[in-house]
């Protein structure tokens, strides 16, 4: 049996904080709203020059380090992002090209739940012997498509990269990988080409009231469903890292697994919502911070715009 060991992580947030009271500044709401509705205090946002893939980049840079190989060991890139640095080529062509490596790179969309379709992927690859050391980046730099007049919207999004090195393993890595999605929501959480209307540009438009009922109920089922798959109960799971859309859609998690909120790693004070960045950002803070240790069982999880949600059951 072949799995796919986590043996490296990487992040990279960029300088510029943007806090609350900037917002305040700008926009009809307040610190402690946006505190207590989302548990955001501030997020990272990009510099106009600053592309997805030198976010990617540089989280990659950390994690092959951490990885202790060789870029040129890497042998698949996948990088999930929603902010493409261009329609074509994909950003993990540009992250293959930056790292001055040569392997297959292409990008997957799924939103904030696509770094746990980029791991499922990539373990697929791994089971079939089809790659060795395979590159998983999570990216985005969510203020490029974030309306900042709009409310709902601006409070929430940040911009960041995490990555993961993985590798063919005898030991238990990966132990299950959950996809789905549902395509009938998808004006419940979009970003429409407005391009062609005047004065307009692409930006999120979301039903967040709706979504988030969906996103708790749907992430109760991925749960039950990822413990059953792997014939666990509540108490084996060490550590739960989550996509971090909402601090009350991880307290919910956390009251259906029975588990303390010390046993979620949770970033969203200080990164808000990085889309598809947001899993691997708060993973390699678990694994920094010296919380997730070797041989602990760790639930990812992400629910986001398509619909699409999914988890990870990692053995790290
Ligand atoms: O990661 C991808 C998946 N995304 C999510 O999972 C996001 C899920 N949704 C959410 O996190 C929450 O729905 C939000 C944080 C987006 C909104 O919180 P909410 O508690 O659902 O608020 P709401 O949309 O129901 O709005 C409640 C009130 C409204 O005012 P009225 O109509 O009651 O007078 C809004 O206009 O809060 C108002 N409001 C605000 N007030 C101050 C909305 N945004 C703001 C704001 N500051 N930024």
């Amino acid at each position: 049996m072949i799995y796919s060991k986590i043996i490296g992580t990487g992040s990279y947030l960029p300088k510029k904080i943007l806090t609350n009271k900037d917002l305040e500044a700008s926009l009809d709401t307040s610190d402690d709203w946006i505190t207590s509705r989302t548990g955001i205090k501030e997020r990272h946002i990009a510099d106009p020059n600053e592309n997805t893939s030198d976010l990617a980049y540089e989280a990659s840079l950390e994690a092959i380090k951490s990885a202790n190989i060789d870029a040129s060991d890497i042998d698949l890139i996948i990088l999930a992002t929603t902010t493409p640095d261009k329609v074509f080529p994909s950003t993990a062509c540009t992250v293959q090209s930056k790292l001055n490596i040569s392997c297959p790179a292409f990008d997957i969309q799924a939103v904030c739940t696509g770094f746990i379709y980029a791991l499922s992927i990539a373990d697929k690859f791994m089971k079939t012997n089809a790659a060795k050391n395979v590159l998983v980046i999570g990216a985005d730099r969510m203020s490029s498509i974030t309306d900042y007049t709009d409310r709902t919207n601006a409070i929430l999004w940040g911009d960041g990269a995490g990555a993961v090195i993985l590798s063919a393993s005898k030991d238990p890595g990966i132990l299950s990988t959950h996809i789905h999605a549902d395509g009938k929501h998808e004006n419940l959480l979009h970003v429409p080409r407005n391009k062609k209307e005047k004065g307009k540009s692409d930006a999120i438009e979301m039903q967040g009231n709706q979504v988030f009922k969906f996103a708790v109920n749907t992430l109760d089922q991925i749960v039950d469903e990822t413990l059953l798959a792997n014939n666990l109960s509540k108490s084996d799971i060490d550590w739960v890292v989550p996509h971090q859309a909402n601090i009350r859609i991880l307290e919910a998690t956390a009251k259906k697994l029975e588990m303390s909120m010390s046993k979620v790693i949770v970033t969203i004070d200080r990164h808000g919502n990085t889309s598809a960045a947001s899993i691997p950002l708060a993973m390699d803070e678990g694994v920094k911070s010296g919380k997730i240790q070797p041989n602990q069982t760790i639930l990812m999880e992400a629910f986001g715009g398509g619909f699409t949600w999914g988890s990870a059951l990692i053995k790290y």
